[in-house]
């Protein structure tokens, strides 16, 4: 059994057959491969992509959900259940959990509770291993269709660097397992308003250089073959007033002709809807790839 608590829980092998699969996913023989099989969607915290792509992978592939959004509303979380016993109790209905936390940790910390493999859609600032699949793929795929240069990627990621999840789990990922998938990374930027530009240390010490740019040079984005942007994650800023320039127009037209814009979503004000026509914004791309590498995940772990 094997549970999914960071984006480096599994091996870059394993990781580059569920890319090759995720690949072929659109293709109706895997209908019926989660047939008999039940998948428990907890979501202690507000979720459009990650909940519904999840639902919508479970039923492609023939399997049932038991989902619970807002569970510290509506379940006995609410009447002062633990999330232990919650995670405890929900195993012994599924055959796999995917859970989405406000704190981070707590992926690591129930994991011991469950039963089932135990899957994190996300704890708090800490990490977004599938959503960092499916960025890592989309890359993967950019590259795949030779969008993208094979012999090192220049990325700027633009943003609430200091906060993200998502950040946390690609930066990590794209040095950890990146080379075995054949993307090479040259070079990381961090950008973003002043105090949260620059990631974590664990993050700095993983990928082992980073720069901070509060204001990003003309020539940075020319050379720039990724950008991945990402929104202020205020729920986590204890009411810190955050002021971001948005990625505008203008820099998304600075970029090299290949280069690709990506970002989790949901957006706010830092990446206005002038961008979307632009032929650089892969981020609509990036969501519709969260059901097909969800998919292939999931069998991953459930046909073992
Ligand atoms: N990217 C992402 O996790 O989106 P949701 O919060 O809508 O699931």
């Amino acid at each position: 059994m094997q549970h999914i608590l960071e984006a480096t829980s599994l091996s870059p092998e394993r990781l580059a057959r569920v890319f090759t699969r995720a690949a072929s996913m659109g293709n109706n023989g895997y209908r019926k491969m989660l047939r008999g099989k039940r998948v428990a969607l907890l979501f202690y915290q507000a979720s459009t992509r990650t909940r519904l792509s999840f639902e919508a992978a479970i039923k492609a592939l023939g399997g049932d959900t038991l989902t619970m959004s807002e569970m510290k509303q509506f379940s006995s979380n609410a009447k002062g259940e633990s999330d232990e016993d919650t995670i405890r109790v929900i195993s012994s209905y599924c055959h796999c959990i995917v859970l989405r936390h406000s704190r981070a940790g707590a992926a690591e910390r129930l994991a011991p509770y469950s039963r089932v493999p135990l899957i994190n859609a996300g704890d708090g600032n800490n990490e977004h291993p599938t959503q960092a699949y499916l960025d890592l793929f989309t890359i993967w795929q950019a590259m795949q269709a030779g969008r993208l240069p094979t012999n090192g990627l220049n990325l700027l990621f633009f943003g609430d660097n200091e906060n993200s999840r998502t950040v946390r789990s690609l930066a990590k990922l794209l040095v950890s397992h990146g080379p075995t998938l054949g993307v090479r990374v040259k070079s990381m930027a961090f950008c973003g308003p002043n105090g949260f530009a620059v990631p974590p240390e664990d993050v700095s010490a993983a990928i082992g250089h980073s720069c901070e740019l509060s204001l990003p040079a003309k020539p940075l984005y020319a050379g720039t073959d990724v950008v991945y942007i990402t929104r202020p994650q205020r729920e986590y800023h204890n009411g810190k007033k955050l002021v971001m320039m948005p990625f505008t127009e203008k820099m998304a037209n600075a970029l090299p002709e290949h280069a690709i814009i990506m970002h989790p979503l949901p957006r706010t004000d830092e990446l206005p809807v002038e961008v979307d026509a632009n032929p650089r914004a892969w981020y609509f791309t990036q969501s519709e790839n969260g059901m097909l590498v969800r998919m292939a995940l999931l069998w991953h772990l459930l046909q073992q």
